[in-house]
C-alpha cells in the first residue's frame, strides 16, 4: 500500500539490561516490501544529502547514530523530521523533494528502499518535480 504523507513510525522496542534492540518487519511495521538497504556515514560537517525525489521509489530512514534532519517537501509545503534516535524512523512515500541534513559527527543514516536502484527513478530538477507532482 502507499501511503501519501511522510510520516515518523515508532519501531518495536525490546528493552533489555544487557541492551535494547530494535526492528523492521516489512509489510508490518512499514508500508512496502524492502527491495533494496543503503547507509549514509562519514558525512563532512554541513554536508546535504539528497536534494531530489523519487516518481516510484519509497523509503523508510532510520538514525542508527548521531542525528540529522530530513526535510520532505510534497510541492506546496515542506516539513522537517529530526532523527536522533534508532527506535523509530521517517516513513517517506514516492513524490515527495527530500534533503537529509544537519548531519552531526558520526552519524549512520539507514536506509530501506521500495525499488531497485534506478536513475530515472529520480527526480533532480525542483521545478520539474512541481511539475510532475501536478
Ligand atoms: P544518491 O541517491 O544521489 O545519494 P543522496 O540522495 O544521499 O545524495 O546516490 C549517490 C550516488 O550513489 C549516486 O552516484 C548513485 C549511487 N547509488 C547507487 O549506486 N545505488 C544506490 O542504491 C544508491 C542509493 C545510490
Amino acid at each position: 500500500m502507499i501511503e501519501d504523507k511522510p510520516r515518523i513510525i515508532d519501531l518495536p522496542k525490546i528493552l533489555d539490561d544487557r541492551g535494547n534492540l530494535s526492528l523492521v518487519e516489512e509489510l508490518k511495521d512499514i508500508p512496502f516490501k524492502i527491495r533494496r538497504t543503503y547507509w549514509i556515514y562519514d558525512v563532512p560537517g554541513g554536508e546535504v544529502r539528497g536534494g531530489h525525489a523519487y516518481k516510484k521509489n519509497q523509503e523508510f530512514i532510520v538514525c542508527l547514530s548521531g542525528s540529522f534532519d530530513v526535510v520532505v517537501d510534497n510541492g506546496t509545503e515542506s516539513k522537517t523530521f529530526s532523527l536522533n534516535r534508532s527506535y523509530y524512523g521517517l516513513y517517506i512515500p514516492q513524490g515527495m523533494w527530500r534533503q537529509m541534513l544537519n548531519f552531526s559527527t558520526n552519524s549512520l543514516a539507514l536506509v530501506l528502499a521500495s525499488t531497485d536502484f534506478d536513475k530515472s527513478d529520480y527526480i533532480f530538477d525542483y521545478e520539474l518535480f512541481k511539475d510532475y507532482n501536478r
